[in-house]
């Protein structure tokens, strides 16, 4: 939802904006030309190779000799409050577009898709932490239990940890394509369109990337003790959530700010248009939150 975003955001000539999930750098080049050469842009992201094809497309969607000053954090954003600090900057503008870029999800090798058969890794920092691999293959039944019940919101979570349990103890679960195959034969095809190991493959890419403790990482460095370190007075904030998780977390935060005074400049979660769902299906379970704080 680039328009949307930018439009909440308002960036102006001159601000330092913080991309906190630079990815390949789509929205952040819409705010890189609209902070302008006077402006300052700060690229974070956890994938070292995205975050080098984020500055080149930032700088490539400039007008020669106008971009503004880029900085590149190769960091998660749990981390943004003090490296932005650390930087001496303070933000006019923050966005987060979370979860995974396409090019990781359609790279086999990433592990990130039950569509493409690749080893089950799903680190999106693929230089440190453990593996889907390494979770699936010993981590106790009753913790897989909880991971794939509530980060993946999946009623058959027990049933599918007793199938990998079972499956493990005759050789390693090591790729997706087996993963996904174990998946499917305990839980059945509902009606949809959805493939029934979808829960599950987020369950254990939340869990690999500790993607909600990083969020509540990053969403307490908004907290009214905390913003001064790294926020300037009246900065935008904006969030893109694609799981009732990630929104849940943010609409928390963000009420308590609106309750001690920020701006609610998208009146709650702004979803995508129909144009936008037929182009790309990623965006039906979208929902964008942007505040103003004081
Ligand atoms: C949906 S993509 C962002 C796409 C980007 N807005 C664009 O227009 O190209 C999400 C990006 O966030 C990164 N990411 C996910 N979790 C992160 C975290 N905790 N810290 C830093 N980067 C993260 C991923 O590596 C990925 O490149």
């Amino acid at each position: 939802m680039p328009v949307e975003a930018i439009r909440m955001l308002s960036p102006a000539p001159g601000e330092t904006y913080v991309d906190a999930t630079a990815g390949l750098g789509g929205h952040a080049s819409l705010f890189a030309r609209a902070v302008g050469p006077a402006g300052v842009v700060i690229l974070n992201d956890t994938d070292a190779s995205n975050l080098a094809k984020a500055q080149a497309n930032v700088r490539a969607a400039c007008l020669p000799g106008q971009p503004p000053q880029i900085h590149a954090i190769h960091a998660n954003f749990a981390d943004l409050p003090w490296r932005v600090s650390q930087l001496g900057l303070k933000a006019d503008l923050v966005f987060a577009d979370l979860g995974f870029a396409s090019n990781q999800v359609d790279d086999p090798a990433r592990g990130l898709s039950f569509m493409r058969d690749g080893p089950l890794d799903m680190r999106l920092d693929a230089s440190k932490g453990l593996t889907a691999a390494d979770l699936v293959n010993n981590m106790p039944e009753h913790e897989l239990t909880q991971i794939i019940s509530e980060y993946g919101e999946e009623r058959l979570a027990s049933r599918i940890a007793r199938k990998l349990v079972q499956a493990r103890a005759t050789g390693p679960i090591s790729t997706t394509g087996r993963l996904a195959e174990l998946v499917r034969s305990v839980v059945p095809r509902s009606g949809g369109k959805i493939d029934p190991a979808t829960r599950t493959f987020q369950a254990l890419r939340i869990a690999v990337n500790d993607e909600l403790g990083s969020l509540e990482a990053l969403l307490a460095g908004l907290g009214a003790s905390r913003r001064s370190e790294w926020l300037e007075t009246g900065c935008r904030v904006g969030f893109l959530t694609f799981h009732s998780l990630e929104d849940r977390a943010v609409k928390r935060a963000f009420a308590e700010g609106i309750e001690q005074g920020a701006y609610d400049v998208s009146g709650g979660a702004a979803a995508a248009s129909e144009a936008e769902i037929q182009a790309n299906a990623r965006a039906r379970s979208a929902k964008l939150r942007v505040v103003r704080y004081s």
